[in-house]
């Protein structure tokens, strides 16, 4: 299967398939003729799992980054350039994203500023990777203040999204990726009873067709991009906050999924939804097996807190909402009403 995300000049397009890996070979011949170097940017837990054998074919240095979030800070950054420069890597080579979300992010940023811009492919190997993170051109690294608040758009020339990465992917991860999956098929206006039919394999290609014409329509978020944001309020709240204390206490996706159960409930008591939509979010959550609940350790001002420094609070709480005109960005929300809503939404867990 292929999802082409249309950017004209830079339309590029997203293999997904079992397998889907061992077609890089043949498209950096195709793609990058004059590139004399490749260098694979991945983990070493990564590294050592058995579908990293297409590495070997591709003739490509291998550099390890550390694994999941920590890897996205200035130093590894810095660290990561001065090793492609070492590599003596110049403008026409490229760069192999392989491995989660923050793996593609960083070696996505990577690419972007070395010479000011090298080509990159991702090999996003967890469900978070394949139906978000590695898709569209966003790359980043996080800071203290919050995650992703440096980074550049930075189109791949391609994605290839093998599922047979998905089966050594540990049960967590696999949740992760359901949350981002959940807010998809919300987006799209499903219901919950439709989702009881459809295999994994075709929720990753309902996300990955979303997300790509999304993208298409909207490229550097000026518009409808920003809808891919929803649940994203408080779930990157939740997540930062998470992370400061213990870097496995909730993973991108599981905050997602908590982020859209309070977001249905803020867009029900500002009465853009009714009571029915509430009803349908949970289901979906639920028969994903995802948890709603916000970690009772976190108090409510600093996750409130902590969701003003998200960087498309623009200086205000800002919201991704349903209602009567579909999804839409909602600033303006009066503060005890976020709070509020917040409270009763604990309240039921
Ligand atoms: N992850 C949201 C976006 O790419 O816009």
């Amino acid at each position: 299967m292929k999802v082409t995300v249309d950017l004209k000049e830079r339309a590029y397009d997203i293999v997904l398939q079992e397998g889907a890996r061992h077609r890089l070979e043949v498209f950096l011949r195709e793609h990058c003729p004059n590139a004399h170097a490749k260098v694979i940017i991945t983990s070493s837990s990564l590294r050592a799992q058995p579908w990293f054998d297409f590495a070997t074919g591709l003739g490509a240095h291998i550099i390890e980054v550390p694994e999941g979030e920590s890897a996205k800070t200035f130093a590894t950054l810095e660290l990561l350039c001065e090793q492609l420069a070492a590599l003596e890597l110049s403008r026409s080579d490229v760069v192999i994203g392989v491995g989660g979300g923050a793996v593609t992010d960083l070696a996505g940023f990577a690419a972007a500023v070395y010479l000011r811009g090298i080509d990159v492919v991702q090999v996003p190997t967890t469900l978070v990777g394949q139906v978000d993170a590695a898709t569209g051109g966003k790359t980043a690294i996080n800071l203290r203040a919050g995650k992703n608040l440096v980074g550049a758009f930075h189109q791949p020339l391609g994605v290839f999204c093998d599922f047979e990465t998905l089966e050594t992917l540990p049960e967590r991860e696999r949740l992760s990726g359901l949350g981002e999956i959940a807010k998809c098929w919300l987006l799209e206006g499903r219901a919950a009873g439709d989702l009881e039919s459809a295999s994994l394999n075709d929720l990753v290609l309902m996300s990955v067709r979303l997300k790509a014409s999304i993208v298409a329509a909207d490229e550097f978020e000026g518009g409808r991009r920003a809808l891919l944001n929803y649940g994203h309020t408080l779930g990157h709240a939740l997540e930062v906050l998470a992370l400061a204390r213990d870097a496995d206490e909730l993973r991108h996706g599981e905050a997602v999924a908590v982020g859209l159960a309070y977001a249905v409930r803020l867009a029900h008591a500002l009465g853009r939804v009714d009571a029915a939509e509430i009803v349908n979010h949970d289901e979906v959550l639920r028969i994903l097996g995802l948890g709603q609940g916000v970690p009772t350790e976190l108090a409510t001002n600093d996750i409130v807190t902590a969701m003003g420094h998200d960087k498309k609070a623009h200086h205000d709480l800002t919201f991704v909402l349903p209602g009567a005109n579909g999804f839409e960005v909602v600033r303006g929300i009066e503060p005890e009403t976020i709070v509020q809503v917040l409270e009763s939404f604990r309240g039921e867990q």
